[in-house]
C-alpha cells in the first residue's frame, strides 16, 4: 500500500494554484442528468470525481474526461437510462445519494443504496427523503436501497428544513428544477458550492432565487442545448495551503481563488498572528515567530468550516495558551486527535470540544487517518515536525486532494509517495 513521506522542518516558498472545488463538482454532476449537453471545466481530477462519473456511466450518461485541461464533456441523450444506484459505488462516496433529486424529478423513479455510516460519524440521509417526500415521492427504504417513485411527477411546495444540511439542500433543488410550480426551501445551506451548483441550475434554463438562507426555485422546461461551466475554486484546498503556510511558509502565495469566500478563514489566521496579505484573486501568507491561542466553533458556511476543523488544530499545536475547538457538525470528527498526540501534540477531548494546549514540539512518527481530512491534517504535522513522518492510508488524500505532493513540492516541501 501506498504512503507518504515527510521531512519536516523546510521552509515552504512558492505558489499553489488552488484547483476547482470537489464538493461543487458533485452535485453539479449529479445535475447533468437534467441536461442533454454539458461540458464542465476546472474539474479536480480526484478520485471521488471519478466515482462520481462512474455512477453517471453506470445510469447511461456518456463521459469524455479531457485530462490536461480537466475538462470533462458529459452527454445524456439515450431514451431509457438505468435509474439505479448500486452499493458498490454509493459506499465510498456518500455524494452518490445526490442522483436521487435528479432522478425521481426527470425519469420517475429511483432505486439509490444507502450510504451506511462512516468514519466521521452515521451521516443520515433522513433530511435528502424528507425534502422529496413533501415534493410528493413515494418512498420506501428495502434492503439497504431507498425505492422512489413519483409517477405523476413532483410538485413545488414548501419545505423548512428542521437543520442545516449541504446535501440535502442539494437533492432539494435538484429535484425542485424538475417539479411542477414554486418550491420554497427554508433553512437552506449557502456553502459557496451550492450557489455554483445554483448557477449551473439557471444556465440550464432554471429559475432560482437566494434570499439569506432561503431558496425558490420554479420548474421550468430545461434546455436542451449545450452548458459550459467553470467549476469555483476549493476553499477547504485553499484553507488547508493557507494552513500550511501559516504554519511554516516563508512565503506562499495560493492563486487561482475568490478571497472573499474565505473571509472567515482570514479573519482567524490574522487574529492568531500570521502574516497574510491579501489581494482579490490570491494570498501570500507567512509563518509568525509565535501564534496566539483562538477559539473557534465549526458551523455552516459562512461560520468556519468542519472540513478545516483538522487542519486548524495541527496550527493550534503551535500557538501559545489553549485553544478551542467545538464541533458542531459532526459528531466523531476527532479522530486525528490520537495521532497528533503520537506526534507529541497534547489535546485532551470532552464530549464535541477539543482542548489544544501549545506551543508544543511535534516529532515525525508513522501515522495514519481514517478521513480525507484528518490525513491532510497529519501532512501538515509532518511539514512542521522534527525528522520523519510516515502517513499510512493515502487513499483518503486522493479522494480530494489534487497533487497534492507536487504542489507541496514545489514550495520546497520534503514529500514522496512511497
Ligand atoms: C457536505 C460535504 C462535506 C462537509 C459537510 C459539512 C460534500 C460532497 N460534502 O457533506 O465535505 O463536511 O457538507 O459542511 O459536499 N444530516 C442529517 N440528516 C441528513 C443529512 C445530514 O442528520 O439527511 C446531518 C449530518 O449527519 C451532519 C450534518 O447534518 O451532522 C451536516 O451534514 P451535511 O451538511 O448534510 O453534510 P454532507 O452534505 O454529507
Amino acid at each position: 500500500m501506498k504512503k507518504l513521506l515527510i521531512k519536516g522542518k523546510k521552509e515552504l516558498i512558492g505558489a499553489i494554484s488552488i484547483s476547482g472545488s470537489k464538493n461543487a463538482t458533485l452535485p453539479i454532476l449529479a445535475a447533468s442528468l437534467l441536461s442533454n449537453k454539458v461540458s464542465l471545466s476546472n474539474v479536480p481530477l480526484v478520485k471521488d470525481i471519478y466515482t462520481m462519473l462512474e455512477l453517471l456511466k453506470f445510469i447511461g450518461l456518456k463521459i469524455k474526461i479531457k485530462n490536461s485541461k480537466r475538462i470533462i464533456e458529459i452527454v445524456n441523450n439515450k431514451e431509457k437510462i438505468n435509474t439505479l444506484a448500486p452499493y458498490r459505488l454509493v459506499k465510498t462516496m456518500r455524494a452518490g445519494v445526490l442522483v436521487l433529486g435528479p432522478l425521481v424529478t426527470k425519469y420517475k423513479k429511483a432505486k439509490i443504496s444507502l450510504p451506511g455510516g462512516c468514519a466521521i460519524g452515521t451521516r443520515p440521509v433522513d433530511l435528502h427523503l424528507f425534502a422529496l417526500k413533501k415534493l410528493g415521492a413515494k418512498i420506501k427504504i428495502k434492503d439497504g436501497y431507498i425505492l422512489a417513485e413519483a409517477k405523476k411527477g413532483l410538485r413545488g411546495t414548501k419545505i423548512k428544513f428542521p437543520s442545516i444540511s449541504v446535501g440535502a439542500t442539494e437533492n432539494a433543488l435538484l429535484a425542485a428544477c424538475g417539479a411542477k410550480g414554486k418550491t420554497v426551501l427554508s433553512n437552506c445551506a449557502i456553502e459557496p458550492e451550492i450557489l455554483d451548483l445554483i448557477s449551473f441550475l439557471k444556465k440550464l434554463g432554471s429559475s432560482i432565487n437566494v434570499f439569506g438562507r432561503k431558496i425558490e426555485i420554479v420548474g421550468k422546461n430545461l434546455t436542451k442545448k449545450k452548458i459550459n461551466h467553470n467549476i469555483i475554486f476549493d476553499r477547504i484546498e485553499a484553507g488547508t495551503y493557507l494552513i500550511a503556510g501559516a504554519l511554516i511558509g516563508k512565503k506562499i502565495t495560493i492563486k487561482k481563488i475568490e478571497t472573499k469566500i474565505l473571509n472567515t478563514e482570514i479573519k482567524i489566521l490574522k487574529k492568531m498572528g500570521i502574516n497574510i496579505r491579501a489581494s482579490k484573486n490570491s494570498i501570500s501568507i507567512s509563518s509568525a515567530t509565535s501564534f496566539k491561542k483562538s477559539n473557534i466553533i465549526t458551523k455552516p458556511y459562512p461560520g468556519f468550516p468542519t472540513d478545516l476543523q483538522a487542519q486548524l488544530m495541527v496550527l493550534m499545536t503551535q500557538a501559545k495558551g489553549v485553544s478551542i475547538i467545538k464541533e458542531d457538525i459532526f459528531e466523531n470528527r476527532f479522530m486525528h486527535v490520537p495521532e497528533l498526540r503520537r506526534m507529541g501534540a497534547k489535546i485532551e477531548i470532552k464530549n464535541k470540544t477539543a482542548y489544544i494546549f501549545g506551543p508544543r514540539k511535534l516529532n515525525g512518527a508513522e501515522v495514519m487517518a481514517t478521513d480525507l481530512r484528518a490525513s491532510v491534517s497529519l501532512v501538515l504535522a509532518g511539514l512542521i515536525a522534527d525528522k520523519r513522518t510516515v502517513i499510512n492510508r493515502i487513499y483518503h488524500l486522493d479522494r480530494g486532494y489534487e497533487y497534492l505532493e507536487k504542489k507541496l513540492k514545489n514550495c520546497k516541501a520534503k514529500i514522496k509517495r512511497i
